[in-house]
């Protein structure tokens, strides 16, 4: 099972699983990080599942589509180089060892 490394508001760090077919947003609520409001339920529309990912050059994310594009860049703490909508992320085998910071969502 792949593991990602998960940062809470808090700044503290703990390994997860990360179960492959399901949302980086499923598998952080699956493991009670409530931060992650994910308030459309993973439709891309409400920006409340932001994350920052750390880019590592051997584990490779989805493209990043328009709209997701769009709403980072409304939100709060966008970071271009490391924001992502957890919702838009499905995991897979080659995502272990991601390494994932939770985002304050105002
Ligand atoms: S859950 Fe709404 S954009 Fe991800």
């Amino acid at each position: 099972m792949p593991k990602i490394k998960v940062t809470n508001l808090q700044g503290e760090q703990r390994s997860i699983d990360a179960t492959p077919g399901l949302s980086l947003m499923e598998v952080l609520r699956d493991n009670n990080y409530e931060e992650i409001l994910a308030m459309c339920g993973g439709c891309c529309s409400c920006a409340t599942c932001h994350v920052h990912i750390q880019p590592v050059e051997e584990i490779a994310l989805p493209i990043m589509e328009e709209d997701e594009e769009l709403l980072l860049e409304m939100a709060d703490h966008y970071d271009p180089k490391r924001s992502r909508l957890s919702c838009q992320i499905e995991l897979t085998e080659q995502h272990d060892g991601l390494e994932v910071t939770l985002v304050e969502v105002e």
